[in-house]
């Protein structure tokens, strides 16, 4: 196997811009490629941004902003952020296959999909491997890899080196709906607003159980309005397909606040306002 030495990302949102000033900040060459000139400048201001915060900003010279994937040939990993859907991904790993270097390494920051199937849009399984961070990417520690059922374990070995490189520990999960961190931590923060649904605890009460009694920063509804409750929902509507449990059945509160825009932080008024 190929050491990694040239790093791409495909979409500079607010994943792939974290990815790509951590691989860059680490001292990687990095290409960031997106599909349109104000995304990729959106995308630009926003790795200037989190080098700035990292007190790295000199990094941003190792980082080349494209709109021709073309420029991703000399890549020895790419990693893939764009929109969560299995069809836009399967043909972009489908294009990349053909653009890159046989010896080079697919990675998807998928949160939901499966590994194995986005792996089969390509020639190469082997050298394909999931890659999921966590936002911010620039201060969370944590990488789940996730192996798809062909995935090497050179592939696997490579990645988990690239990850170390990066400063950030990786964890081994199973290409399963959530990986590992999800899967626990969705039916939890679910269970929270179902105790809060049902009036057995004041917002307040359950978020300071949480932090007192577990040491946890954020208690739920607070890790929710920062996570996004659109988001939640669509995560708790995959789990609940996929596993057909009870336990992970969107509560009718969360459909109503999202349907009423109540949607966290980024909307300005979730559990909370801000
Ligand atoms: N937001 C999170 O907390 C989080 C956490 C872990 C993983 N993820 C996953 O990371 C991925 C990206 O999420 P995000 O929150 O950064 O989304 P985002 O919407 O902020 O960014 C996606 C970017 O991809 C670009 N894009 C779309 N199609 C493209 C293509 N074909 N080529 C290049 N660029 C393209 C878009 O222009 C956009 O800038 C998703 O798969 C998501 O599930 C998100």
């Amino acid at each position: 196997m190929k050491e990694i030495k040239d790093v791409g990302v495909c979409g500079c949102g607010l994943m792939g811009s974290g990815i790509a000033a951590c691989a860059a900040a680490a001292g990687f060459p990095t290409v960031v490629c997106e599909v349109a000139p104000m995304a990729l400048e959106q995308g630009r201001e926003r790795v200037t941004r989190s080098l700035e915060k990292m007190k790295q900003p000199e990094a941003l010279r190792r980082i080349s902003f494209m709109l021709e994937f073309d420029a991703l040939r000399d890549c020895d990993l790419v990693v893939e952020a764009v929109v969560e859907n299995m069809e836009a991904k399967r043909k972009l790993f489908a294009d990349l296959d053909v653009i890159l270097p046989q010896h080079s390494l697919l990675a998807s920051n998928t949160s939901s999909l499966g590994i194995t199937e986005m792996a089969a849009s390509t020639r190469r399984p082997d050298r394909f491997i999931g890659m999921h961070f966590f936002n911010p990417v620039p201060v969370m520690k944590l990488v789940e890899l996730s192996r798809g059922l062909k995935t090497s374990e050179e592939t696997l070995a490579a990645a988990r080196a690239f990850v170390a490189r990066i400063g950030k520990t990786a964890i081994l999960a199973p290409d399963a709906p959530g990986f590992i961190v999800n899967r626990l931590l969705v039916p939890y923060l679910i269970e929270a607003i179902r105790v809060y649904e049902q009036g057995l605890a004041s917002k307040e009460d359950i978020d300071a159980g949480m932090k007192l009694g577990c040491a946890h920063p954020m208690g739920p509804l607070e890790l929710l309005d920062y996570v996004g409750l659109d988001t939640t929902l669509h995560i708790a509507e995959i789990f609940f397909e996929a596993f057909g449990e009870a336990r992970y059945a969107p509560p009718t509160l969360l459909r109503k606040m999202v349907a009423a825009g109540k949607l966290g932080r980024k909307s300005g008024e979730g559990f909370y306002r801000y």
